[in-house]
């Protein structure tokens, strides 16, 4: 008799083991979700005040259980808490920030050059998110598109901000570095990517809108201008099958809009 407890189909899970979580969501829950996104934000003021290594280790890991192509995995974390390597990556911006500036014209330059773009000093501790597109051998799901290991590794910063979030923690994203330079900086191997340079630190505030709308650079975009139904060119005006998700949609932009 065969006694092995592989299941037949070779997929479905075990009946037994630990219990699952609930599949439903309480409403207070949910609700929770949904304020971790729309209140997160991009974090550049930071207050002094040191993380907590439990909150720390907690929204690393939750970093962790984000999603990725075939489980790769293929994220690292080199955390940063060392003043010289943040002055050296600080300088590094500071180069970069000046070199970007010449692809905007006056008066565009000048505001660019006036925002603030970073908190890496102030912030108390700062991580690079990394991709190792060598992790597993034949990764399932990424032969005919290698990078989904790199948006992979955006699942994990994204999960990291919001679970930041939630613990009142503030993150800011430093993508105005070369990536050259900062490998050397972190002594980061040639195969490794440097994915994401993040400052982690409490925030002077977390505000209503994004910083680059308050100071007028850039607004956010109509959400119904970006929507195609069933292809790209069917999509400007949806068919009966959306009137629902259409009069969703703009009920609760109007709510949105009101507050
Ligand atoms: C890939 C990526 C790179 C970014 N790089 C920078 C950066 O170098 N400096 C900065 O101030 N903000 C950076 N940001 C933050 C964006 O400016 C910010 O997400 C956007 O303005 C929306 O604001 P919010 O995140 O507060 O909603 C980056 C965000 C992402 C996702």
């Amino acid at each position: 008799m065969n006694t092995t407890l592989v299941p037949a189909q070779g997929d479905s899970p075990a009946k037994k083991g630990p219990a699952s979580p609930p599949a439903e969501f309480r409403p207070a829950e949910r609700e929770a979700v949904y304020r971790a996104i729309h209140s997160r934000r991009d974090v550049r003021h930071f207050r002094p005040e040191p993380i907590p290594d439990d909150a720390l280790a907690r929204i690393i890991q939750a970093a962790h259980h984000g999603p990725s192509v075939g489980f790769m995995q293929p994220w690292d974390f080199i955390l940063i808490k060392d003043q010289g390597v943040r002055q050296q990556v600080q300088a590094l911006f500071h180069q970069e920030r000046q070199a970007a500036a010449c692809f905007f014209e006056e008066p565009r330059r000048s505001h660019y050059l006036s925002l603030k773009l970073e908190g890496i000093l102030e912030a108390p501790v700062n991580l690079c998110v990394t991709c190792d597109p060598t992790r597993g051998e034949v990764v399932l799901g990424r032969n005919a598109a290698p990078e989904t290991d790199v948006y992979s590794t955006c699942c994990a910063v994204q999960n990291l901000w919001l679970a930041a979030r939630s613990e009142g923690i503030g993150m800011g994203w430093v993508s105005i570095l070369k990536l050259p330079q900062l490998r050397k900086i972190l002594g980061i191997p040639p195969h490794i990517i440097p994915v994401a340079y993040l400052c982690l630190g409490y925030p002077v505030s977390f505000e209503d809108r994004p910083l680059l709308e308050t100071v007028g650079w850039r607004k956010r975009l109509s959400l119904d201008q970006l929507l195609h139904f069933d292809g790209w060119e069917a999509g400007a005006t949806a068919d009966s099958a959306w009137e629902g998700f259409q009069e969703a949609l703009e009920s609760i932009s109007g709510a949105a809009a009101d507050q």
